[in-house]
Parts: structure tokens; sequence; C-alpha cells
């Protein structure tokens, strides 16, 4: 695959994010080998750790999607998620393992928490590919974590940027310039 001229360098290299799969689906073998657990997914960018996760995953399992939007409350400022697609299974008394490709100011997470334990699950999870810190807002934590990145516009491997690189085998540093020059800040911004 050519390297995109928007892109400053490398940040995660393919191999990198196999050896960090393989670990991190160890210690999910571990917890939830006899459970039966439902993995949901967050659309759109968690598509491509999630079919890698449930392929380094040697046990039953089922699989779910939920899309969210985010919004900030106007009279709260705090922000918000709308529900655009729900996930079709019925999670009560299962147990449920979030996945999702970034966490960042943590208020997706914050608030999809709180809707699916509304649901009572036996028990309730995340699994986060990547983890930014440094724009947290919430006091959301990853139960399973691959990596912590920079405040930098990452891309790549699930992550895009106005829709593009989601196919990139890899994740990336977006150029400063690349971003800025059409949109200012984007929700993942530096
Ligand atoms: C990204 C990412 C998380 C969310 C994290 O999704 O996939 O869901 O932002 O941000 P937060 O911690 O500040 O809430 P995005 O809204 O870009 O949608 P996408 O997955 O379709 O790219």
């Amino acid at each position: 695959m050519p390297w995109p001229e928007e892109l400053e360098r490398v940040l995660l290299t393919q191999k990198q994010l196999e050896d960090k799969i393989a670990e991190l689906a160890a210690q999910i073998y571990r917890d939830y080998a006899n459970k039966n657990p439902v993995l949901i997914g967050i659309l759109t960018g968690a598509i491509v750790f999630m079919a890698d996760l449930i392929r380094a995953l040697p046990m039953d399992l089922s699989i779910d999607f939920i899309s969210v939007s985010s919004y900030e409350d106007a009279t709260t400022h705090s922000g918000r998620v709308r529900v655009l697609k729900d996930c079709s299974h019925d999670i009560r008394g299962r147990h449920v393992l979030i996945v999702e490709d970034i966490v960042d100011t943590g208020l997706t997470l914050q608030h999809l928490r709180h809707i699916l334990q509304d649901r009572q699950p036996a028990s309730l999870r995340l699994c986060c590919l990547l983890d930014k810190p440094s724009r947290r807002r919430t006091n959301v934590t990853a139960d399973y974590l691959g990596f912590e990145v920079p405040d930098e516009f990452v891309v790549g491997y699930g992550l895009d940027y106005a829709e593009k690189y989601r196919n990139l085998p890899y994740v990336g540093v977006l150029k400063e310039d690349a971003y800025r020059k059409t949109c200012g800040v984007n929700s993942r911004g530096a």
C-alpha cells in the first residue's frame, strides 16, 4: 500500500498491532473462556480491531454492533450520545465486552456504558485498542487496553480522517496541516 502523503509517520506497525491483539486475546480468553460473552463493537472505527480480535479467540462468543452519534448537550455542556443503530442481542444476564478503537474524552463510552448497564448484563467490561488519556473528560478506563497514544491525530486500522484511511493496516499520525486546513479540530484531533 502506498504511503499516504497526509501521513507524518507510522505510530504502530502491523506487527505491533498483531502482537498486542494476541496479548489482549490471551487475557480475554483467560477471563471469558467458558462464559460465552457478547462482544459489542462500536461502529465504525472498531470493526477492524473487532475482526482481528475475535479471530484470536478460540472460544464460544457472539458478536454485535452498536452505532452512536456524539453531541454536546447545550444545557449541561456535557457530551451525550444518541443511539443510531442498536445492537440486536438481548444482553440481560450475558457477559458483555465492549470493543472500541479509541478512548479520547471518554464521553462516548461513559454514556454507552450507562445505556448497556441499564439492560442488566451479568458483567460489562471494555476492551479498547488505543487510549488518549491527555484528552479525557471522564473517568472511563479500559479493562483491556492496547496502547496509550499521544495527543496527535491518529488514523488507520479502523480510525478515519474524513472517512479516509480506515483501511490502512497500521496506525499512523496525520500531518497537522492536513486536518487544520479543512476542519480545524476534529473530535479526535489534537
Ligand atoms: C471515535 C471513536 C470513539 C469515539 C471516542 O468515533 O471510534 O467511538 O470517537 O471519542 P470520545 O472518547 O471523545 O467519546 P467517531 O465519532 O470518530 O466515529 P467512527 O467510529 O465512526 O469513526
